[in-house]
């Protein structure tokens, strides 16, 4: 497991990467599967706003696609004071694919809150219910 600094360090360098085309707000992820290996994702918006994808989804998505099933913890990096957290759409794929994981929000310069899912998703919709 790599330590939380290096989870952090790797969403603030994908937020970078940001393509904030249209709100200017970058947003970095960075998702640590059971391995410990670190996949990150930014923002992606387009023209079309409502096809905007956060980059919790990206960073997801692009584990999902890579063979990684179990995730241990997820860092959302924005340049806020305010703590900045995952949106209601992210919170459902989050939970769906790693379960009641550890949250971390940062900003470029400190880590502003540790959450776990289960608080940010109290009453969730899952396949136990179908
Ligand atoms: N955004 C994320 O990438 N993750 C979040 O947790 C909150 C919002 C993005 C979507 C959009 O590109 C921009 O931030 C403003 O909503």
């Amino acid at each position: 497991m790599a330590g939380s600094d290096a989870l952090v360090a790797a969403a603030r360098q994908a937020r970078e990467h940001a393509v904030a085309t249209y709100s200017g707000f970058k947003v970095g992820a960075a998702l640590e599967t059971a391995t410990g290996e670190i996949i990150t994702g930014c923002n992606v918006e387009n023209a079309s706003y409502g096809l905007t994808i956060c980059a919790e989804r990206v960073a997801i998505f692009k584990a999902l696609s890579e063979g990684h099933r179990q995730f241990t913890r997820i860092v959302v990096v924005a340049d806020t004071e305010s703590p900045t957290p995952p949106c209601g759409a992210c919170r459902q794929i989050i939970w769906e694919f790693c379960g009641d994981a550890e949250v971390i929000i940062a900003n470029t310069k400190e880590v502003k809150a540790v959450l776990r899912m289960k608080d940010l998703l109290p009453l969730p919709f899952d396949n136990r219910l179908l």
